[in-house]
């Protein structure tokens, strides 16, 4: 297995309480969402408590999921803030359902608790500004606080991340049924945990979050419920450490 990287197998309520209070520094998960007939897609309750004793004060949260997860168990997310939240744009549908709009994303929130001042955030920028379209006033410091300057960028410098992210989903290539793009977990990981920070995943799957954590020098605790998947885990995070990164990729065009 690859370095700073565990794998804890089994239920993650009961794997999270063997780890000691503040010792993550972020989380990046994508838990059940109790929509689907998938054996283990059920809705998990309580993991949320647990992470709040384990995640330092500095630390956040990025859960992806539904508007209706998010409404439907909000008591889960009791005692929490909203911080913001991004929408994953994906090639294609999920068909799981024949009478709504044919759904082409996902969302993940990103929850936090105390001051956001004091809550770690790395920049995430894309390297493809340019000089016309980010003429604009100073952002903001906090959200709705509105300055008079401005700035001009050069053709091809950094912007902030757009929070619709594009990334073809895995279809046909996923070795989980539920497989995120690498693309839509490194921008999470960058934003919320530090340099060799270690990064929670209590519903780790292919273990995608472990392997953008290791190609991006952090570390990683991976949960999973699902003995069949933690062979997958090898090699899928393997897989993605020996990838170029997506965001670099983009860095370089
Ligand atoms: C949506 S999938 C995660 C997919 C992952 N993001 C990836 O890219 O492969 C959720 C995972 O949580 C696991 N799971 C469900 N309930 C669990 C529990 N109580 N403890 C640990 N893992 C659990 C499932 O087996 C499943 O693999």
């Amino acid at each position: 297995m690859i370095p700073g990287i565990t794998i804890l197998p089994g239920d993650c309520l009961a794997s999270m309480r063997t780890l000691p209070n503040c010792s993550v520094d972020a989380v990046v998960t994508d838990p059940p969402y109790g929509q689907t007939s998938l054996p283990w897609d059920r809705f998990v309750y309580g993991w949320m408590a647990e992470i709040g004793r384990i995640l330092k004060p500095t630390g956040s949260v990025w859960v992806f999921g539904t508007l209706r997860t998010f409404t439907q168990h909000w008591r889960e997310f009791d005692g929490w803030t909203l911080a913001q939240d991004i929408v994953w744009e994906k090639h294609n549908g999920s068909s799981f359902h024949a009478d709504r709009f044919r759904r082409v994303h996902e969302q993940a929130a990103h929850f936090y608790r105390g001051d956001w001042a004091s809550v770690y955030k790395g920049k995430v920028v894309t390297m493809d500004a340019t000089a016309k379209s980010v003429r604009r006033k100073t952002p903001p410091v906090h959200m709705g606080w509105i300055d008079h300057g401005s700035y001009v960028s050069e053709d091809g410098g950094p912007r902030l991340m757009r929070s619709v992210i594009y990334s073809r989903s895995e279809h046909g290539r996923a070795q989980h049924p539920t497989q995120k793009p690498a693309a839509i977990i490194e921008p999470l990981i960058l934003n919320a945990c530090p340099p060799g920070g270690v990064v929670l995943d209590p519903f780790a799957g292919s273990g995608t979050t472990g392997g953008v954590a290791a190609r991006l020098g952090r570390k990683a605790i991976l949960c999973e419920g699902n003995t069949d998947y933690l062979s997958v885990m090898e090699r899928r995070i393997g897989g993605i450490v020996s990838e170029t990164s997506d965001l670099f990729a983009r860095a370089a065009e």
